[in-house]
């Protein structure tokens, strides 16, 4: 089968058998990729037009339990300096999004033991009675069922969980032994079922990844059928054990976009922040091969700096009216228009 033919099975039944990932992800034909980024773009044209959803990212904490060896914010990390958000300062951070227009605050941090059930459910009811008319997603990491329905219940909408890799033996790779993948998978299915928007994904170009664990990534999304997939390039970080690995690819990212456009065409994918970090202009070809969300920074200014997962971060601020203002135009010039509005899930059936 061509790679076009293996693209259209994909779009039409929404998975691939394993030895046809493998040959999909291998594809290195230059036209080849183009003509699945157009069928990409126009899948997502079909659902949600030209929009280019922005959400509000709020980094809340960067201390963490956990000791991920790609991220710069590891536990082990005595390099790191570490920032706690207050509640007031959380609140403050959504009150100036919405002011600027934004409907969706993403909070994202650590693994950080300070944040509470109580203490965390109390934010979460804050910002939804604070702000009504916005969606809520969650960005923190492995909880118990339980957890997650406390913050489901306080009226969080959504949640991101990246799988990171759906291989067994990449995962211990990439993680400490005692950071389980089975436990991570558990945390979505969770997730799913107490009625979250879910989101997951995976770093594109990570220490160790081959194409067939990239084949089992693919594989497990078709499976899970996240509602939001986010995908980055690996970038490295100096005070890792990663600091000497090259960075993932730009162009091989976009390829991962467009193909999981054509087996989730309802889904919402970020043209993420590490794809603008690895290569300029890298969001906006992101959004030609299918991403459809961007997610500015709207974290406090004196911590950015400290929310480092890897090295020479991109500062993709719309924190002031002139900055989203440059955003719109710079999505409109690849063809788009930014939209501030919720803009959730729309399942097609
Ligand atoms: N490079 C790229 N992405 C990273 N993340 C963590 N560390 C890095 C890195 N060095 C990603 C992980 C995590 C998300 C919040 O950031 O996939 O889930």
């Amino acid at each position: 089968m061509t790679a076009q033919a293996l693209a259209s099975k994909l779009h039409e039944n929404g998975r691939l058998d394993n030895d046809e990932w493998i040959r999909l992800l291998s594809v290195t034909e230059k036209n080849d990729i183009e003509d699945i980024r157009i069928a990409a773009d126009r899948v997502r044209r079909e659902k949600y037009g030209t929009s280019v959803y922005l959400r509000a990212l709020i980094e809340i904490s960067s201390y963490c339990k956990n000791d991920c060896y790609y991220c710069g914010i590891r536990c082990g990390n005595k390099n790191a300096s570490r920032f706690r958000l207050s509640r007031e300062e959380i609140l403050s951070s959504c009150k100036n999004a919405y002011e600027l227009g934004f409907r969706t605050f993403v909070l994202q941090g650590g693994e950080d033991m300070y944040f509470s059930d109580d203490v965390f459910c109390t934010i979460i009811s804050d910002i939804k009675n604070s702000f009504p008319d916005c969606a809520l997603t969650l960005s923190v990491g492995e909880k118990s069922r339980l957890t997650y329905k406390r913050y489901y219940d306080a009226g969080a909408d959504r949640y991101l969980l990246r799988h990171e890799t759906a291989n067994n033996e990449h995962y211990r790779k990439l993680h400490p032994q005692k950071q389980k993948l089975s436990e991570r998978i558990q945390c979505l299915y969770y997730l799913k079922d107490i009625g979250f928007q879910v989101g997951s994904g995976f770093m594109v170009g990570s220490p160790y990844q081959t194409v067939e664990t990239l084949a089992e990534d693919m594989s497990f999304l078709s499976e899970l059928r996240p509602q939001m997939v986010g995908i980055g390039p690996f970038l490295p970080h100096k005070d890792t054990e990663f600091a000497h690995f090259p960075s993932g690819s730009a162009s091989y990212t976009c390829y991962l976009l467009s193909l999981i456009r054509l087996m989730l065409p309802d889904s919402l994918i970020p043209a993420t922040t590490a794809l603008g970090t690895v290569e300029k202009g890298g969001r906006e070809k992101g959004l030609r091969s299918g991403a459809n969300v961007i997610m500015p920074n709207l974290s406090p200014n004196e911590v950015r700096s400290k929310y480092s997962l890897y090295d020479n971060k991109l500062s993709t601020g719309a924190e002031t009216r002139e900055k989203l203002t440059q955003l719109a135009l710079d999505v409109s010039a690849a063809g788009y228009e930014t939209d501030m509005g919720r803009g959730d899930f729309k399942p097609s059936n």
